[in-house]
């Protein structure tokens, strides 16, 4: 029987239902809002209401108010309603302290119904470990979305972003929308693209960020820019990043890497003030191959030790066949030290092999200091060799020694891993400490083994340092190749508690070192035309020196909350396949519009 819903005409809500306390008793007020749950105890119904503010305890009270009592029990969950009430303090024995609103209740005079609704295919209020799947939740992410906890989520990246605008504009930046419908950038991914229909067979590229634009803006003498940017990269997703995501991307004239540093650390003690988090300032900073030595990765949590230790000297001169070959190769041997590690049982070591061998590694091997020295290597080496490794490491009594051996990325890489991972399990990490951190000169290039190119670390917009400049010249014309390893960037990235929250570099503003760098990177003069004519025609016309940087709003707000899951930080997120599951994008286009656009689809 569909039901008889109420006007909302003129009456306006008063308050929301997540302002009440105890010195509103007395007053009358009218709440809106959604019924989360609804309990009926004959004479008495009541209803907590909700609202993005919170839950207010609305009772219905067959003495008080029969019609209102009687068309409360016609209201299910999600139903929206307008209540006109009186605000009580409850009994002290029927205070919820985990309510802000917990100490009151109120009791309804008049009840609108305003809207009915389905039942939920979920349920909205199920504890964390009782949430229906993810994919269930995306598909009607707008029912999702009532939980508190998006709520929440939604409102922070809200304050965050409103924090970020205040202080930009406080430090004479202008904001500068530039386009979205553009020619490829080059940051690293695949370029979204879109079919023109008035140019046949020709495509616009998404920008993966406004990195040409910015520079653009600084030849046009618009001097300090910012923006909060959307991005668009087709990319392989992990948990940390979305095909869509949101930048506060940032350029100024004649900047310094320092006063780079400085704006950035300003601006994240000021967001970090969101959570009630005081930054430490000035960050500390690790150059890129520091921060590879001894944490294994360009991105290090700091909220903890547990270095990586080279045990070469330990091992130099071992038959030990997996190590002698990893030091053959000029492969490393390298280990952590475990504090108190000694308990790690097998299973648990197994496990941890397993995160190793994700990185590449071939093995793990372990030396535990308990009561009796025990090591998977005591057989192979003998113990006086296993009690050289664990001393070279720097263990004492009870603590464990997990070491890996081989190529020294994978060598990095596996106990890089193996570090954050035995931290969470070790519970190493104190909650709500944060670490801040830049990581700083960045190789300019990386070497690709499988195409056996080098590419740009960062982007081929960036500057690498003076001091290297003629070495990079001889590597680009004198082709001493193996040189392009050695050029360090004016590249760095911020982190926090090993996140990699922000990433820029002070930029080429020079037609020649660009027209090298294009080289370096295999562009042919003609390609290098074809793709950025019109840039290396700005650069000609009076660049400035600059630099920037762009920090990711969804990274910064996994760096402020803890939050793991990327998704649970923004409003309408994307699968890890890159589909949206509530809009089902993306779809098809009917053969017209393919039509207009010169497009054919090829059956696979
Ligand atoms: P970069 O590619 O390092 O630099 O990106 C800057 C920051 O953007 C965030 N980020 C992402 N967040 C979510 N999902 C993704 N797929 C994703 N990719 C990147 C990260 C990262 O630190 N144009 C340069 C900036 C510059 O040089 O000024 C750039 O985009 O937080």
């Amino acid at each position: 029987m569909p039901i008889n819903l109420d006007h909302l005409g003129e009456l306006e809500r008063t308050h929301s239902c997540g302002e009440l306390r105890a010195g509103d008793a007395g007053r009358e007020v009218v709440l809106m809002g959604w019924v989360a749950v609804r309990r009926d105890f004959g004479p008495l119904t009541f209803v907590d209401l909700r609202d993005r503010d919170g839950l207010t305890q609305i009772v219905f009270d067959a003495e008080d108010a029969p019609d209102a009592h009687a068309r409360a029990k016609e209201v299910r969950g999600e139903y929206v309603i307008a209540v006109r009430g009186r605000v009580e303090v409850r009994d002290s024995a029927a205070h919820n302290p985990k309510l802000p609103t917990g100490e009151i209740e109120v009791r309804a005079l008049e009840l609108l119904v305003l809207n009915e609704a389905r039942t939920p295919p979920f349920q909205l209020d199920a504890s964390p470990d009782k949430l229906a799947a993810e994919e269930t939740r995306l598909k009607y992410r707008y029912l999702d979305l009532r939980r508190p906890y998006l709520q929440r989520n939604i409102r922070l990246r809200h304050l965050l972003v409103a924090e970020i605008r205040g202080y930009m504009n406080e430090q004479a930046f202008t904001e500068i929308e530039t386009p979205i419908l553009i020619k490829s950038t080059p940051e690293g991914a695949r370029d979204y693209v879109v079919p023109s229909r008035l140019h046949h067979g020709k495509f616009y590229a998404l920008p993966q960020s406004p990195q040409i634009f910015k520079q653009l803006c600084m030849i046009a003498g618009l001097d300090k820019y910012y923006q909060i940017a959307r991005c668009f990269r087709d990319e392989d997703l992990r948990a940390d990043r979305q095909p869509e995501f949101t930048q506060l991307d940032v350029e100024f004239s004649f900047a310094t890497r320092e006063q780079v540093y400085r704006l950035i650390e300003g601006l994240y003690v000021r967001v970090f003030r969101l959570v009630g988090a005081e930054l430490p300032q000035p960050f500390p900073r690790l150059s890129y191959a520091e921060a590879m030595r001894r944490y294994g990765v360009d991105k290090p949590d700091l909220r903890f030790g547990m270095e990586l230790q080279d045990l070469r000297a330990a091992v130099e001169g071992t038959t030990f066949a997996p190590f002698a070959a990893a030091l053959e190769k000029r492969g490393e041997v390298k280990g952590l030290v475990v504090k108190g590690g000694a308990h790690l049982s097998r299973k648990q070591l197994d496990e941890l092999q397993e995160v190793a061998k994700r990185y590449g590694a071939g093995a793990l091997a372990w030396v535990k200091l308990g009561d009796e020295l025990s090591s998977s290597l005591l057989k192979a080496l003998g113990e006086e060799a296993v009690t050289r490794i664990a001393s070279q490491a720097g263990a004492e009594k009870n603590d464990a020694v997990l070491v890996v051996a081989g190529k020294a990325s994978v060598v990095a890489a596996s106990l890089g891993a193996l570090r954050n991972e035995v931290a969470r399990r070790e519970k190493l990490i104190k909650p709500n400490t944060f670490a801040p951190l830049w990581v700083t000169e960045f190789p300019m290039f990386e070497h690709n083994e499988d195409d056996g190119r080098y590419y740009a670390m960062h982007h081929p917009f960036t500057s690498p340092v003076d001091e290297d400049l003629v070495k990079f010249e001889r590597a680009v014309e004198g082709g001493e190749t193996h040189l392009f390893g050695e050029i360090r960037a004016k590249a760095y990235d911020t982190v926090v508690n090993g996140i990699e929250v922000a990433g820029g570099s002070i930029r080429i503003h020079r037609r020649d070192v660009q027209r090298l760098v294009f080289k370096a990177l295999g562009l042919t003069e003609e390609k290098a035309r074809e793709r950025f004519g019109f840039f290396l025609d700005a650069l000609e016309y009076g660049t400035p020196p600059h630099g920037g940087i762009a920090a990711g709003i969804e990274r910064t707000l996994m760096a402020l909350t803890g939050i793991e899951n990327i998704r649970d930080l923004m409003a309408f997120p994307k699968t890890a396949s890159a589909a949206d599951l509530m809009i089902d994008a993306p779809g098809p286009i009917d053969n017209h519009q393919l039509d207009e656009l010169y497009i054919r689809v090829v059956e696979e």
